[in-house]
């Protein structure tokens, strides 16, 4: 006969079956685990029973060693998971004569039904199948959506479960499907994901009230150091959900391509006229998308908390209001360090770490706290430091540093076209000048820079 699928896709209720499991080994234990996850209870058969089987004991009965037919009377499911396969496949024959449903494992030829890869988000279950043709293709599919259906989805399942029966009655099916339609577009619900189930009943009852719930909120999002592989779950979820990303110039176009296609993108690091947007500018254009309704995303490099303005630009939100969630993402620090391999703390070389910014302020000065900065025992690394790299080397020597203390400077790190350059404090400056680096760039001064050569990945080595 002509099919487009080999089998059917069910969801089966076993919580009041005892399902037949002909095998006791490593493969039935698995079988056995998600059985009884479902509320089955199983009957086993084997002549040898794994130790694991012992943690749902009281759901299974060994019923004997050896499988017979008989065995089989009153049973609608079996499995049948021995390393035997011609067993397999009399137990297989066995249900066929009797209309049992019947899986063998690693066997679709010989089973009615089959198992898929699961991702469980209970009671949202995703169950991705290949006919039994490619099973590890379906678990790398599954592991891809692993990372991008967020772990609270169990939660929101849960509370549109509740409340539906609750509405039972009280509205029709058109405005139901009106209502969670606009209930998964709702802060709400990204608060319930996260564990925050305050907002959920206000919601529904203010639009049962007949008043909108579509608000809009901000989420400063961390993007990390530029490697699009380090960013977080969360933030790839909300890039992929918001109406409207602000960005600057410090995330790079392959991070940028996984924004939601149809978003519209603002960019807010420099104008034509190369003059950064004032921040003013931007807290404002924060307030007034998200009090329009939207869905914004402003996306920073690193994270937004550490010298990013994250608490500037949330700071009139909350003032106004207006919703907000701040997502982390790896600091440059980190990023850089670990792919430049130079760990920041290490116990023979540093016992602290510290973040400063080499920024200087509007008179051409920095204000750094020199005395606690030039200190053997830690590392100091420096953001914003490559305009004053000069100036920092110096002031590092003047207060007690030796001139051939190590240092490195990090271009583009955690990027394919990541540099580092080592040197010491005596002679970066010249090095960083002549390998002409003017991209993002972190100094990172500290005895732990020696390790760079032996920990750094090969093809990220500085040349010496
Ligand atoms: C305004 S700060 C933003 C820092 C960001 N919020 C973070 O947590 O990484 C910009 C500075 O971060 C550093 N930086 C950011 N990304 C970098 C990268 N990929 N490689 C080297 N330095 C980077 C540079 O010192 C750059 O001048």
């Amino acid at each position: 006969m002509d099919m487009d699928w080999p089998y059917f896709p069910l969801f089966v209720r076993v919580a009041d079956l005892e399902v037949l499991l002909v095998g006791g080994g490593e493969v039935a234990l698995r079988k056995a685990r998600l059985l009884t996850k479902a509320g089955a209870r199983i009957a086993l058969v084997s002549e040898s029973v794994h130790p694991g089987f012992a943690e749902m004991a009281t759901a299974v009965r060994v019923m004997g060693p050896r499988f017979a037919p008989e065995q089989l009377e009153g049973v609608r499911l079996c499995i049948a998971a021995t390393s035997d396969e011609t067993l397999n496949r009399q137990v297989a024959a066995a249900c066929e004569a009797r209309g049992i449903w019947v899986n063998v494992v690693d066997d679709p030829l010989a089973s009615r039904v089959i198992t898929p890869a699961i991702i469980d988000r209970s009671p949202v279950l995703i169950a991705i199948g290949s006919a039994g043709q490619a099973p590890v293709l379906a678990r790398r599919l599954r592991e891809r959506l692993e990372a991008t259906i967020p772990f609270g989805t169990g939660r929101l399942a849960r509370f549109i479960g509740e409340a539906r029966k609750r509405l039972k009655g009280r509205i029709n099916p058109d405005q139901s499907r009106r209502l969670w339609e606009y209930f998964l577009d709702s802060p709400a619900a990204e608060a319930l994901l996260h564990g925050d189930e305050t907002l959920a009943q206000p919601t529904v009852d203010q639009w049962l009230a007949g008043g909108q719930i579509r608000q809009g909120e901000v989420w400063l999002v961390g993007a990390g150091p530029g490697d699009p592989d380090l960013l977080t779950f969360k933030a790839l979820r909300l890039m992929q959900s918001c109406d409207v990303v602000l960005f600057d110039r410090l995330v790079p176009g392959a991070i940028m391509d996984l924004v939601r296609r149809d978003a519209e993108r603002v960019f807010v690091g420099k104008r034509r006229d190369q003059h950064t947007v004032p921040q003013a500018e931007i807290n404002a254009e924060l307030l007034r998308r998200a009090q329009a309704g939207q869905r914004v995303l402003r996306l920073k490099g690193g994270d937004p908390f550490i010298f990013g303005r994250g608490g500037e630009e949330i700071e009139p939100l909350a003032r106004a209001g207006v919703p907000f969630q701040v997502v982390p993402g790896i600091t440059a620090a980190s990023g850089c360090a670990a792919y430049a391999g130079i760990p920041l703390t290490h116990r023979d070389h540093a016992q602290t770490c510290l973040f400063v910014t080499g920024h200087a302020r509007a008179d051409g000065q920095l204000s750094l706290p020199w005395d606690t900065l030039a200190r053997r025992g830690q590392t100091v690394v420096v953001y914003m430091g490559l305009s004053t790299l000069d100036v920092l080397c110096a002031a590092f020597v003047a207060h007690g540093l030796p001139g051939d203390w190590p240092c490195a400077m990090v271009e583009n790190g955690t990027q394919p076209n990541q540099r580092v350059v080592v040197g010491v404090l005596a002679d970066l400056p010249r090095r960083v000048s002549e390998a002409g680096l003017s991209g993002p760039s972190l100094l990172i001064v500290g005895s732990v820079v020696g390790l760079h050569q032996t920990l750094g990945m090969p093809a990220r080595r500085a040349a010496s």
